[in-house]
């Protein structure tokens, strides 16, 4: 693993040229070119669409293997029969669920990341996979956004060094990774068929650098064509960004598979791009032969197509068939980076002197359905069917176990939902006010006399989930009223949010002493909680995206161009099983906040957020100190000197951001362009430089349709947060 961390560190800081020469895609041109000598049009078209649901044909004449995928950006899904998608029920493939793509985010560390990919790779290995069909990377725009939780942030640089770390770790482990969703599909609603309308700055700045940075750094095998439209054409035959893009200037050599149901033609798919139509073979199994034949598509296109699977192909040893799924697929060794992954990940928002948990506190009450309610399955394919799953309760039970009497009362439950195109019964609602009636009762005499309660609340995954977004930031099933009440009982509380997104924590902040971000935080989660609540690690997370006030604050919701108008509806999968994917629907969607995402919106429009991006507090306090910079080369090199003033040790993610006040293009008050988690002995203080490539203060060019790195003053932000930047200091580029 050293060697790989050095190439991580190589790359974060030496950035494509590096990566390029390893670039493992490259290593069998000439055998390539022999093979496809060999092959006939049939066998070539043969690899070229999906074979099963979830794998795309080698070449059986010649012993090259299929090509297996895997769902789950979190989490190896479990086996489908071959052509539905119905689980065929085994037991050897229960998974790791790794915490969330938000999660992960919030650690703020590639090198985590990097284990993440690892861990992943290991799982798909045993489960005789080629390919993961992660990291799931797409910008956090929309606080509602269905998949906001398995992405990673709403900034560029974080989430490209995240996707770099995730890709170096399973790549590492010889399993490719298929970056996801390329490009621009920040939301479910209407997802089969929305076109964004954005600027060119906005999409090359925001969008697509992470894409970029993982293509670059860490020369990822796959991509992954989102469902939507950019500039009016289907990403997955979209030539711009597949081939002028993705390959001319970012160098990508490896393979372009559609989202399932994302390919719409045959001639448009294969010349904008395309690899691989998945699944089936509408438009490229037979129509591409006829296309080649009537001389619709030429040949050298269709060798092109084959060369960039045969790559990707002959980069990855197949897994034996009688080797795979010999092995329960969760394994101690991943069980463990879960662990890590979500004890880093946990972000505190408040302490008002109740955490960690005091010794004193000898009866606790928890509170809450998403104490006990596991968080793996659901979010159609990003669901995990796990060997287990820690939940918060059974987390605290652990280690408070002969330390302190816990009460547990669930408080509320999910309201009841019909299934797809079926109704509620009549008297579905009523009977749903009767049990949360006696399930607030209930929790009302279990905190009373407690010492302390911990409400656990916040989403789930039918909540969060991809195809839908949410309506609303507000917290589901009434839990708002029910803390109420519960404070009048009993007001120490530490409300606990498990969720992957923004939620509105206006009445959570009040009545709340102790406010914590757990996330869908994974196979361990309920452990890492524990820890972090209980003292024996400090909390060290910090926030990924910004946590609103209220959802009209954010930008699309504030401009009014979110929700789009939509002509016809019903999401792409429902079409697609319902084969009503013909169906000619329309939205637009208008990106008229351009680079305004996120926190570079709230810093620049003075709108002040419910907690910023960045922030998240710790046991311990920190104090920055000593700040230099310095231009050295292609880099700035960023020093200061960072102490730890408390007792225990403890991580701090330590952040630089960076302003351009003389620039002559419209910019954010400032952006984040470097960062690096360290840990810090109680007592210590220790010097941290971050080196960050002149690059990253790149701006596109809409005239030039190029990168330009202005000249002039740079003002570097350093501190714990983006709200909370106590060194300043300035260079001149
Ligand atoms: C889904 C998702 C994609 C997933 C694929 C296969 O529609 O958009 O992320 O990998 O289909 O399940």
């Amino acid at each position: 693993m050293k060697k790989s961390l050095i190439l991580l560190a190589a790359c974060l800081i030496g950035g494509a040229a590096f990566a390029q020469q390893t670039n493992p895609l490259l290593q069998h041109e000439t055998e390539i070119t022999e093979i496809i000598k060999t092959m006939t049009l049939e066998e070539k078209v043969n690899m070229l669409h999906g074979k099963n649901m979830f794998s795309s044909a080698g070449i059986e004449r010649l012993g090259i293997a299929d090509m297996e995928y895997a769902d789950g950006p979190f989490g190896i899904r479990e086996e489908m029969e071959p052509h539905s998608w119905m689980p065929l029920g085994w037991e050897t493939d229960r998974a790791t669920f790794f915490p969330t793509g938000s999660a992960l985010a919030a650690t703020w560390s590639p090198e985590i990341a990097y284990e993440y990919g690892k861990g992943m790779a290991i799982e798909a290995k045993l489960r005789g996979k080629d390919m993961i069909l992660g990291p799931a990377m797409n910008i956090q725009r929309l606080p509602t956004g269905g998949r906001t939780y398995e992405y990673l942030s709403e900034d560029p640089i974080l989430s490209g060094e995240l996707a770099v770390g995730y890709t170096l770790g399973s790549q590492d482990q010889n399993e490719a990774v298929c970056l996801k969703h390329f490009a621009v599909n920040s939301q479910e609603n209407m997802r089969g068929f929305v076109n964004v309308n954005i600027s060119e700055r906005a999409l090359r700045e925001i969008y697509l650098t992470p894409f970029e940075m993982a293509v670059k750094k860490a020369n990822a095998m796959g991509v992954m064509a989102a469902y939507n439209k950019v500039w009016g054409t289907w990403c997955s035959e979209n030539f711009t960004l597949q081939e002028t893009i993705l390959r001319n200037e970012w160098g990508f050599k490896g393979m372009i598979i559609s989202d399932w149901g994302g390919t719409h033609s045959t001639v448009g798919a294969v010349t904008g791009g395309l690899e691989v139509e998945m699944p089936g073979n509408t438009y490229m199994g037979q129509a591409l032969i006829d296309s080649v034949k009537t001389g619709a598509v030429p040949m050298n296109v269709i060798d092109a197509r084959v060369r960039n699977i045969l790559r990707v192909r002959l980069a990855i040893t197949p897994v034996p068939k009688d080797v795979a799924n010999t092995k329960v697929t969760s394994q101690p060794e991943t069980q463990a980076i879960a662990y890590k992954v979500a004890s880093k990940s946990i972000v505190l928002l408040k302490n008002e002197g109740v955490l960690p948990l005091a010794s004193k506190a000898k009866t606790i009450a928890v509170i809450g359905d998403n104490a006990t309610r596991t968080m793996g399955l659901g979010g159609v394919g990003a669901g995990v069917k796990t060997l287990y799953e820690v939940t918060p309760l059974e987390g605290l039970q652990k280690a408070l176990k002969g330390k302190a009497k816990i009460r547990y009362a669930r408080g509320y439950e999910p309201a009841p939902r019909a299934g797809w195109g079926q109704q509620l019964p009549e008297n579905a609602m009523e009977e749903y006010a009767k049990r949360m009636a006696t399930l607030k009762k209930e929790a009302l005499k279990a905190v009373k006399g407690a010492d302390l309660v911990i409400f656990v609340g916040g989403n789930n995954r039918e909540v969060e989930t991809e195809g839908s977004d949410r309506t609303s930031i507000q917290l589901p099933f009434q839990q708002e009223e029910l803390m109420k009440a519960i404070a009048e009982v009993n007001p120490n509380i530490v409300a606990v949010m498990v969720a992957g997104a923004p939620v509105d924590l206006r009445e959570v902040n009040k009545i709340a002493k102790g406010l914590v971000y757990s996330w869908f935080n994974g196979t361990e989660g309920g452990n890492a909680l524990a820890d972090v609540l209980t003292g024996k690690i400090a909390p060290s997370g910090k926030l990924p995206f910004t946590l609103p006030v209220k959802l009209d604050d954010s930008p699309a919701y504030a401009l009014g161009v979110y929700p789009q108008q939509e002509q016809g509806g019903g999401d792409v999968f429902v079409n697609l099983v319902n084969r009503d994917r013909f169906a000619v629907r329309k939205a637009d969607a208008d990106y008229s906040e351009g680079i305004f995402v996120g926190y570079r919106w709230y810093t620049t429009k003075n709108v002040k957020p419910m907690y910023p991006f960045g922030y998240g507090l710790s046991y311990v306090d920190f104090k920055y100190t000593n700040l230099a910079a310095k231009v050295e080369g292609e880099t700035i090199e960023v020093t200061f000197d960072l102490a730890n003033q408390g007792q225990m040790e403890a991580d701090e993610v330590t952040q630089v951001y960076i302003a351009r006040p003389d620039s002559k293009v419209e910019r954010p008050k400032y952006e984040l362009k470097g960062f690096k988690r360290v840990a810090v002995k109680g007592g210590e203080t220790t010097k941290v430089t971050i080196s960050i490539p002149k690059d990253n203060l790149r701006h596109w060019n809409e005239f030039q349709h190029a990168w330009n790195v202005e000249n002039g003053k740079a003002v570097i932000y350093v501190g714990g947060s983006s709200d909370n930047l106590p060194l300043q200091t300035e260079i001149t580029l």
